[in-house]
């Protein structure tokens, strides 16, 4: 029997290093990589004309909205940006309107979605007020818990410790981790209060008050309880040395923590703020230039675990408010991440390997996705062909997400994904989306070893 494909004339990059091979997939799987003459006979058989193949994305944090938020982004939109960046797994943040956290919101979420998703999506889950309904959002498919610290989204007293080590606790039984966005709530808001009672309503004063001072307390506070529980924490775009160095010490502690990174935080600072304006107003905010270099000596240490987009559309109008204090914030990521980071792969500042650890391998990891992240026999066939060499501008009128901006137009970048399988279907095809609506799968805790 013919399998169902092979893609022939490969760079394939495995666990062993990059191997010139070609794949055969059968029933969404990778079946083998091998030189072609050892490859058994397809149904189709494509010509990648010696690209690179690498592993899909699991982008860990991802806003996909839709719901009453669909004229930001929907699960299409979303999604197919997603596979325009070569991303197959996106992680949805439950900050929705209606807000993930039971498990009738999260199911009415997967209705909406499995119908119009390109790439597969999971999904986490806002804790909710009553505690002993965690177990039951976690058997409904939730694969994590995002807490955000900056703002009471959720049922949690987000202020209280005794509170949070519970939920800590419930989450660690289930073995499901706890993503955080941390920025001291209290710091935040007492600093708003000045800002705007001194009549402030410009982009300093938006940075005062999200000082790196607020990312390392919420950090400290954060550690203290993971160290009293057996809850997997994951900090989610740390952007200052400050709180970089808070998390560093509980990892040397032997913490079972991570953390992530994003690329605006990676090559935007301050001084991008006088061109892109409010435009590149995100939570937490752009940091110094020494920020941006604590970052990337972590990196290119070993030390940060992930980077993911932190893709947070909004309409245009929403990023353009007259007052400051309205302009919403966030960014669209989900389409630059890989050709930004290709880039540094090619000016020699990123190694292939640890962009590969960061945004597949080590995401499949925190997840337990046992047949994810890599490229290997037996794991699902969620690959993205990269041409290494090609020059482009990110062009944020071409997105495919509904947020067509980006504080990263006409950008010269080098190295673009041009064709993203999903479960061994292609999705995306030089730009374009070739696969219907549904083609993407939910993917439910339950099942997250298959
Ligand atoms: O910049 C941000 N955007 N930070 C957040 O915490 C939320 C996010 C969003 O959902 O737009
Ligand atoms: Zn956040
Ligand atoms: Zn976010």
């Amino acid at each position: 029997m013919p399998v169902d494909l092979v893609l022939s004339n490969a760079k394939v990059y495995t666990r062993r290093g990059i191997v010139k091979a070609g794949l055969a997939i059968d029933n969404g799987r990778i079946f083998r990589i091998a030189k072609e003459t050892n490859l058994p006979q397809a149904s189709t058989k494509l010509d990648l004309q010696g690209c690179v193949v690498l592993p899909g994305l699991i982008d860990m944090h991802v806003h996909l909205r839709d719901q009453q938020l669909a004229y930001k982004e929907d699960f299409f939109t979303g999604t197919s940006a997603a596979a325009a960046g070569g991303v197959t797994l996106t992680v949805d943040m439950p900050n929705n309107k209606p807000v993930t956290m039971s498990s009738k919101s999260l199911r009415e979420r997967m209705k909406l979605a499995e119908k119009r998703i390109i790439v597969d999506v999971a999904f986490y889950s806002a804790f909710p007020a009553t505690l002993g309904e965690i177990p039951s959002i976690v058997e409904e498919g939730a694969v994590g818990f995002k807490l955000f610290l900056s703002q009471r989204i959720g049922g949690l007293d987000i202020q209280d410790n005794d509170v949070l080590l519970r939920a800590f606790n419930k989450a660690g039984e289930m073995n499901v981790p706890v993503a955080v966005h941390a920025e001291d709530k209290e710091i935040l808001e007492n600093l708003k209060n000045k800002m705007k009672q001194a009549g402030r309503n410009d982009m300093n004063a938006h940075l005062e008050v999200h000082p790196p001072n607020a990312e390392m307390k919420a950090i400290q506070r954060i550690i203290q309880l993971a160290k009293e529980s057996k809850v997997r924490v994951h900090f989610c775009h740390i952007s200052s040395a400050a709180g970089l160095n808070a998390f560093l010490a509980a990892k040397k502690m032997g913490l079972s923590v991570t953390c992530e990174v994003t690329p605006h935080h990676l090559f935007l600072s301050h001084e991008h703020l006088k061109r892109c304006r409010t435009i590149a107003l995100i939570h937490p905010p752009l940091r110094t230039n020494r920020d941006v270099k604590a970052l990337w000596n972590a990196l290119t240490h070993g030390l940060i675990d992930t980077i993911a987009s932190d893709h947070a559309p909004h309409t245009i109008e929403e990023k353009e408010d007259k007052s400051i204090w309205d302009v919403k914030p966030g960014i669209p990521g989900l389409e630059t991440t890989l050709p930004l980071l290709l880039t540094q792969v090619n000016k020699g500042n990123l190694a292939l390997s640890d962009l590969v650890k960061m945004t597949s391998e080590k995401p499949a990891e925190i997840f337990n996705l046992k047949y994810r992240g890599s490229l290997d026999e037996g794991y699902l066939a969620d690959l993205v062909v990269v041409d290494v060499h090609r020059k482009h501008k990110i062009d944020s009128s071409r997105f495919l997400s509904k947020a067509k901006y980006s504080p990263f137009d006409g950008w010269k970048v080098k190295g673009k994904p041009i064709k993203t399988f999903v479960n061994g279907q292609l999705v995306m095809d030089e730009g374009e989306i070739v696969a219907k609506p549904g083609t993407g799968e939910i993917v439910l805790w339950k099942n997250r070893s298959h």
